[in-house]
């Protein structure tokens, strides 16, 4: 399996991918693959790395960055991650998310947030901290990571507006 930054002739394949693995996803309304497509048109699109298994893309991840308190703070949000339901539990989203969390840092970010299970992603260093504040869902599925020595700053979080499209 390989893993690179997207390029255009991917962006039709990204999107099937996007919409096969949210197809039945219990919390999706099925507008994931439109928040992609919006952040890359408002070049809001920080990092998107695509999972290649035989020049296949088989799953994709984006980060983009957030606000804290109206500010940015360099800090990312990782959404959505996404991996062919055919090739799930076989290691490629944790990949992506061990291969993304490491170009954020080239990108000098100090951390990152996730809206998600935190059975899955506690693996990867997110925790749930009450310094950061998203208020749509219940606390304990929105989880950060710092990504420097600095402390978790406090404040409410806004992803780009792009997450409202679809
Ligand atoms: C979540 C997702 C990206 C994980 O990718 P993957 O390649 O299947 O995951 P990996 O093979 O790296 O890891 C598999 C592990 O994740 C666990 N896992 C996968 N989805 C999970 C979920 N929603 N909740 C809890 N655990 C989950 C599996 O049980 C497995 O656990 P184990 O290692 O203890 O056996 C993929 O399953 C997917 O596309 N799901 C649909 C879309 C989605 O839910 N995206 C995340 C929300 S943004």
């Amino acid at each position: 399996m390989k893993i690179r930054a997207e390029q255009p002739t991917d962006e039709k394949a990204i999107e099937e991918v996007i919409k096969s693995a949210f197809e039945h996803h219990p919390h999706s309304n099925q507008t994931e693959h439109q928040i992609v497509n919006a952040l890359r048109h408002a070049n809001a699109l920080s990092l998107s790395l695509v999972a290649l298994l035989e020049d296949r893309v088989v799953g994709h991840i984006a980060f983009s960055k957030v606000q804290i308190n109206g500010k940015d703070l360099s800090w990312y949000g990782l959404a959505p991650v996404s991996v062919l339901p055919a090739f799930q539990n076989q290691g490629i989203g944790s990949a992506l998310i061990r291969e993304g969390l490491q170009q954020l840092k080239a990108l000098n970010a100090r951390g990152c947030v996730l809206v998600g299970e935190p059975e899955y992603y506690v693996r990867f260093g997110f925790t749930h901290s009450d310094s950061l504040v998203y208020e749509e869902i219940p606390e304990e599925y929105f989880m950060s990571k710092t990504l420097t020595d600095m402390a978790i700053p406090n404040g409410v979080v806004k992803y780009h507006k792009a997450f409202n499209s679809g």
